[in-house]
C-alpha cells in the first residue's frame, strides 16, 4: 500500500547567525501521489522548508532526500541539474520572463534540459491546451491576467514532467475567482497522480486540494493531519 517516498527530511535544521532556528529538527516523509499543504504563521519556516527540498538552500543539520537524491549533498551545478530534472516550481508572483512569449516561457525548462525544440514546442502546446490558455501562446505575459499568468507558470513547471511539484503561495496574488481556478488545477494534477507540496496561508486551498495538511510553528511540525481533498 505504501508508495515510495518522494521527499524524506530527516532531522533537518536551518539556522541563521541571528535568532532561533528557522527550521528545527524537522522530519517528514511525503510519498508519491500525495498532495500536501504546508500551513503556519508568517515566519514559521514554510518557505525555508520548501527551499531546502528544492535544493535552493542547504540545511545546517540533517538530510534532505528527493526522489532518491541526497539534495543536501549536491554541488551548486548538481543542484541546478537536479531541479531541472525533478522539480517543478510555482511561486506567488509567477516569475515569468516578460520579454519571452508564453510559449517560450513554458519551453524554457526543456531547452535548459537539452530537449529538442520541436519536441519542446509540442509539449508546450499540449500543456497550454490542457490548461485552457493555448490562445495566449504567442502573447507576452504582461498582457495576461494574474490567473492566466499562474496557469503559464504551472505549465512551465510541468514541462519536464517533474516527479515533484512545489508551490509557494500559488494563489497569494490572485483574486478569488483566479484562485479557484488554480485550486481546481492543482486538484486535477493530483488526480493525475502528481505529487504536490503547496505552501499556503489559504486554509481553503489546503482543504480543497490537499490529502494531508502539515502545520509548521516556530520551525517545527506542530500538526500533521490526513484529509481527503474535496472533489
Ligand atoms: N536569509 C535569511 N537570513 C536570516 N533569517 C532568515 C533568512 N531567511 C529567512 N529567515 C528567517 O527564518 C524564519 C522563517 O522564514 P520563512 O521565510 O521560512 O517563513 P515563512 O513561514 O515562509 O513565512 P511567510 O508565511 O511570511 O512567507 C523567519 O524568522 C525569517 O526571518
Ligand atoms: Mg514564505
Amino acid at each position: 500500500m505504501m508508495s515510495t517516498p518522494v521527499i524524506e527530511l530527516s532531522g533537518v535544521s536551518r539556522r541563521y547567525q541571528e535568532g532561533p532556528a528557522a527550521l528545527d529538527q524537522v522530519s517528514l516523509t511525503v510519498r508519491a501521489g500525495e498532495s500536501v499543504a504546508i500551513v503556519g504563521p508568517s515566519g514559521s519556516g514554510k518557505s525555508t522548508m520548501l527551499n531546502l527540498i528544492a535544493g535552493l538552500d542547504r540545511p545546517s543539520a540533517g538530510t534532505v532526500t528527493v526522489d532518491g537524491t541526497r539534495v543536501d549533498a549536491l554541488s551548486e551545478a548538481g543542484s541546478a541539474r537536479f531541479r531541472r530534472a525533478k522539480i517543478g516550481m510555482v511561486f506567488q508572483f509567477f516569475n515569468l520572463l516578460d520579454d519571452l512569449t508564453v510559449a517560450d516561457n513554458v519551453m524554457l525548462p526543456a531547452e535548459m534540459a537539452g530537449t529538442g525544440r520541436g519536441a519542446a514546442r509540442r509539449r508546450a502546446g499540449e500543456l497550454l491546451a490542457a490548461l485552457g490558455i493555448e490562445r495566449h501562446a504567442r502573447a507576452y505575459p504582461g498582457r495576461l491576467s494574474g490567473g492566466e499568468r499562474q496557469r503559464v507558470a504551472v505549465a512551465r513547471s510541468l514541462m519536464n514532467r517533474p516527479p515533484l511539484l512545489l508551490a509557494d503561495e500559488p494563489t497569494g496574488a490572485l483574486d478569488s475567482a483566479s484562485g479557484e481556478d488554480v485550486k481546481a488545477l492543482l486538484n486535477e494534477l493530483h488526480a493525475d497522480g502528481q505529487t504536490i507540496v503547496t505552501v499556503t496561508h489559504d486554509l481553503t486551498l489546503a482543504q480543497a486540494c490537499a490529502t494531508r495538511t502539515v502545520t509548521i510553528a516556530d520551525g517545527r511540525i506542530a500538526a500533521d493531519v490526513r484529509t481527503e481533498a474535496v472533489r
